[in-house]
């Protein structure tokens, strides 16, 4: 029995939002207050999530990945993913993170049976970072992702959120990395959600752009499959000779809504099957009720929307991605 959506799309991957907090306060994300955080009661415990998982993976469910927020700094997420990996179906976890907590954490969280890794890493330059993410914890994202490939996550990418006149001009370091390191750099465009107070259409930076430049300074790009595991909306290229890839992620240029594959969970338990927009179903309620899930998620899958509204609403009322699991 597969989750097959109004439009012919199968649905076997879930992004489940751990927490919607952060320690970062990244420009493009949140305003440097931060938000309303959610009460910890609306927040679903592991053996919830645990259990959500259960539940969908005889319905077609084979890959999940933790969000947030920043997942890492729930407590004991390594717990999480060991409950995860325990269920038969689920054949991959994922981790999106700001990397910040990976050097002390990588190990822990891949002998909790974690597979891979997306660490968001907006500029190379210690300075900048700052300037981006509004907080000094002294992150470093070379060191993240090497911690991660020492720890045997596999395959490491790293996600740059592409901003002009900010870091616009650290896209050639940013793909330098593959040449030497076997990791895919995906180069983001930046999405017009959320509170961002600054950052408005002016500071996108079409990938096409973006491809460009990185030829014009490195040579020649060949397409590339990408990382074997993954299916994700972006496309990728790869320099001569190098170790790894680099990838583009169009939300603003190019609409893959068609291909999309994936449903989230947010953190207090809705199950979201658009980023955008108002479509969430509620689980936690018939969860706490020990009623079983099946029908809320068929109602969910019957109304997942065929694309998104981004481009035609502009920056009117989204939620910011940390409240809806990015
Ligand atoms: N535009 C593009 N990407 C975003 N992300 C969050 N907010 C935005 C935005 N406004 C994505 C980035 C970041 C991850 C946490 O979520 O990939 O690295
Ligand atoms: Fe935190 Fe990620 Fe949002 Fe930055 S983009 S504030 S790291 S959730």
């Amino acid at each position: 029995m597969t989750l097959i959506d109004q439009f012919g799309r199968t649905i076997q991957y879930l992004r489940i939002s751990v927490t919607d907090r952060c320690n970062f306060r990244c420009r493009y994300c949140m305003p440097l207050e931060g938000l309303p955080w959610l009460p910890k009661s609306d927040i679903l415990s592991y053996e919830e999530i645990a259990e959500v998982v259960r539940q969908l993976a005889p319905l077609g469910l084979r890959r999940v990945r933790l969000t947030g927020g920043e997942p890492t700094i729930r407590p004991q997420v390594s717990r999480l993913v060991a409950m995860l990996r325990a269920v038969p179906q689920v054949e991959d976890i994922a981790l999106s993170t700001n990397g910040v907590k990976l050097p002390g954490l990588a190990s822990e969280l891949a002998a909790a049976g974690l597979d891979r890794v997306n660490i968001s890493a907006d500029s190379l330059r210690a300075d900048r970072i700052v300037a981006i993410a509004r907080r000094d914890l002294g992150f470093d994202p070379v060191q993240a992702a090497m911690a991660a490939e020492s720890a045997g996550l596999d395959p490491i990418k790293l996600n740059v959120v592409v901003m002009r006149g900010t870091n616009d001009d650290e896209v050639v370091d940013f793909a330098r990395l593959t040449l030497e390191h076997p990791w895919h750099v995906r180069f983001i465009e930046l999405m017009p959600v959320g509170e961002m107070e600054t950052l408005t259409d002016e500071h996108v930076v079409p990938s096409d752009e973006v491809l460009s430049r990185i030829s014009t300074a490195l040579g020649r790009l060949e397409a590339s499959g990408g990382p074997a595991r993954g299916n994700g909306p972006a496309a990728y290229w790869r320099l001569a000779g190098a170790r790894g890839t680099i990838g583009v992620i169009t939300p603003m240029t190019h609409t893959y809504c068609g291909s999309c594959n994936r449903v989230r969970l947010t953190a207090d338990g809705r199950l979201r099957t658009c980023l955008f927009g108002d479509h969430e179903v509620d689980l936690r309620t018939p969860l706490r009720s020990g009623i079983p899930l099946e029908p809320f998620v068929r109602q969910a899958m019957a109304e997942k929307p065929q694309a998104h509204a981004l481009l035609s609403r502009r920056n009117g009322g989204l939620r910011a991605l940390s409240q809806v699991g990015g």
